[in-house]
Order: C-alpha cells, then sequence, then structure tokens
C-alpha cells in the first residue's frame, strides 16, 4: 500500500483568472467568507498537531490561486521552516509572480508548477477568460522571473483541450529544448463540467507523445517526480516532458495525497467525494487534537478503496459539491 505523506492545502478559493475547466461559468459566485478560511495558526496546529504525527512531510500550497492570499508569504517560511517539511512546493497560475517570486524564494519555496495553456494571447483569453493580451504577458513575465530567482524544478502544467490548444503541443514541448523547464500535459477531467468547451472531451496523452515522438523522439526521463506524471524527455533536452494521465491510464493505486480545502475540509481523493471530513469546526470548538488526529487516521486507513474508479454516483448524484478552484487541483 502506497504511503500518503502528501498534503496539498488550498489557501483560498478565489483566483484572478476564470479557467473554464476549473471554475464554472455562473454570474453569482459564492466565495468561501474570509472568516471560514483557516487561518494561517489554524493551518499550522494542523500541520503539526495532525498531519506530522501521522508521517505528511510533503505540503503543497494550492487554491484558487494561492497567491491571493494575504499573508501567503508567511505561511510558506513557517511551514518551510518546520523541520518535519521534506517538500513544500506550490501551483500558481504565475501571474502574480513578477512581484512575488523573489519573497517566496527568500520565504524558503523553491519548487513552483505554474499553468500555461497556450503560447498564443488570443487562445490563453478563450481559456482563462479572461484578456488574453495583458494576462498572458504577466503570466510569462512571473514565469521568467521564477526562473531567474532560482526556482527549480519549474513546471509549467498545460490542460489540453481538444480544437483549442492541442495544435500547440510541439510549440509547448520546444520549450524544454534549451530550457531546464519540466512542460506537463494534462488530461482535461470533468469535475461537475462534462460539456465544457462542446463536449469535446480529452485527448489520450499516448496520442500527444506520438506527436512528439514522431517530430524529435521521446526518451523515458531518469528524472521523476512525486506526483502522477509519467515523464519523458526530448532527446538532448534541457528540461522534460510530463504527461498526467488521469483519464486514460488510472494512477490511484500509487496515490500519496490528500486535500485540505481553504475552509478546513479533509478530501482522501480529488475525484471523489467518499469520507470527506470537516476539521475546522472541531478544531474551532476545541476538540482535544488527538481526537481529531485519530479521526483523519481512519480516514486514511480507508483512503486505498475511495479512487476514482471506485466514485459513486449515487453519493452526490454525479454532481460535485466543489469545483476544481475550490479543491486546488
Ligand atoms: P509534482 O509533485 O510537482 O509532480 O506536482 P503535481 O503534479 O502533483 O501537482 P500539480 O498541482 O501541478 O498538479 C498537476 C495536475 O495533476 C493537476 O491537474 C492536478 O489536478 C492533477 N493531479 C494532482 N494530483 C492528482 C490526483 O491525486 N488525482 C488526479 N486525478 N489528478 C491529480
Ligand atoms: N482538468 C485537468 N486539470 C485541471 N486543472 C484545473 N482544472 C482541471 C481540469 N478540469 C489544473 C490546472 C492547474 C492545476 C492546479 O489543476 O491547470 O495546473
Ligand atoms: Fe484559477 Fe488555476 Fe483554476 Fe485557472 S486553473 S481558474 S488559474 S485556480
Amino acid at each position: 500500500m502506497n504511503k500518503v505523506d502528501y498534503l496539498r492545502i488550498s489557501l483560498v478559493d478565489r483566483c484572478n483568472f476564470r479557467c473554464q475547466y476549473c471554475m464554472p461559468r455562473v454570474v453569482e459566485w459564492d466565495y468561501i467568507n474570509k472568516q471560514e478560511l483557516l487561518t494561517n495558526t489554524e493551518i499550522l496546529t494542523l500541520l503539526t498537531h495532525v498531519f506530522i504525527p501521522l508521517g505528511f512531510s510533503k505540503f503543497r500550497l494550492t487554491g484558487g490561486e494561492p497567491l491571493l492570499r494575504p499573508g501567503v508569504v508567511k505561511l510558506v517560511q513557517q511551514i518551510a521552516s518546520l523541520p518535519q517539511t521534506q517538500d513544500l512546493a506550490m501551483t500558481t497560475n504565475g501571474a502574480l509572480l513578477p512581484e512575488m517570486a523573489q519573497n517566496l524564494y527568500n520565504a524558503g519555496l523553491r519548487r513552483i508548477n505554474i499553468s500555461l495553456d497556450s503560447l498564443q494571447a488570443e487562445t490563453f483569453a478563450q481559456i482563462i477568460g479572461r484578456n488574453g493580451t495583458i494576462w498572458w504577458e504577466k503570466t510569462w513575465t512571473g514565469i521568467k522571473a521564477a526562473h531567474k530567482v532560482g526556482f527549480n524544478p519549474l513546471k509549467l502544467n498545460v490542460v489540453i483541450i481538444p480544437g483549442l490548444n492541442d495544435g500547440e503541443v510541439l510549440d509547448l514541448a520546444a520549450l524544454t529544448r534549451s530550457r531546464n523547464w519540466h512542460v506537463r500535459f494534462i488530461e482535461f477531467m470533468p469535475i461537475g463540467n462534462d460539456d465544457l468547451f462542446n463536449g469535446r472531451g480529452w485527448i489520450p496523452s499516448e496520442e500527444l507523445r506520438q506527436t512528439i515522438r514522431h517530430k524529435w523522439g521521446l526518451e523515458a526521463s531518469q528524472v521523476t517526480g512525486n506526483g502522477p506524471a509519467d515523464v519523458f524527455q526530448i532527446p538532448g533536452a534541457q528540461g522534460t516532458l510530463g504527461f498526467i494521465s488521469q483519464m486514460s491510464e488510472c494512477f490511484c493505486s500509487r496515490c500519496n495525497r490528500i486535500r485540505l480545502s481553504a475552509d478546513g475540509w479533509l478530501r482522501p481523493c480529488l475525484l471523489n467525494e467518499t469520507g470527506q471530513m470537516d476539521l475546522k469546526t472541531p478544531l474551532r470548538r476545541g476538540v482535544n487534537l488527538a481526537t481529531i488526529r485519530k479521526q483523519v487516521q481512519k480516514l486514511l486507513e480507508i483512503k486505498p478503496e475511495i479512487n476514482f474508479q471506485e466514485r459513486d454516483p449515487g453519493t452526490n448524484g454525479g454532481i460535485y459539491s466543489r469545483t476544481m478552484s475550490q479543491i486546488g487541483g
């Protein structure tokens, strides 16, 4: 059985982008009230008294957009300085990195994953639901800032959407040839949004690999990550190509992670809500931390049975109570 030692911590459900695959298109969108967000102190209490004693040592900060959370740099510094933290990373859209990259690095963050679905401002705009020229520039400048201050590895996440950005696979893959960047192609996952992009669905990673193999060749990489990506390399390239293929090749059996939402719910699987539990209410009511820890331990014991394949559409009628932006990917 896999050791579950990696916690993804969503810091805020807000985002300055509106990626269609991540946030539903609704006029009124209920964000979590500020007082419902876990505070930095509460997050640290849960890490120190619940997760670390249960063997967790790898943490990733996610959103929404984690850089929108006030106090994020301080939190990075606090988590990075816990002696049990073996790995601290962040997943961001990168738009605020031009002004924040250096402070995050100084606070102790070393690993960063940035979403970049297109190199074309117009396509970028269609995907993120914002002015493409302005935001693409911010993101690109953010990626360069992260590179310059020394983030390593620096990973770029690309969700491939048929008919929108699948024509850019070679251009995006080419970024790894002369740069030590790691581009990861992600199969689009339906989280209550199956009909998006006219239901054009997802493209299997193997098809993308064929395209790249045909142009440059492709070999298995020596560098592998903590995560679900299968890692390859264009021969002679400085960076790598990862493929996250949750739709075509289930990787649930090697899952090592659980997720904490910004309002304090613990979720055992990205794609299955079975067993999710509220940690914030007992924490705020002063329930003994050892009791909370025991409840989390019980959830960890049943986690292997909670996965994508086993998701029970009956649990929630196939409708997820949270979108990707509220879970943090
Ligand atoms: P590394 O540790 O750097 O490899 O990061 P990661 O790939 O785990 O994290 P990131 O936040 O960059 O996630 C990239 C993509 O992988 C996102 O689309 C996530 O939703 C997806 N992903 C991450 N964890 C899981 C998981 O447990 N299950 C599924 N199905 N997808 C996941
Ligand atoms: N399918 C696949 N990946 C997604 N992400 C967000 N929503 C989806 C989805 N429906 C990715 C983003 C980001 C990470 C946090 O999750 O591109 O890189
Ligand atoms: Fe924001 Fe990331 Fe979701 Fe896009 S994928 S809306 S950048 S949280």
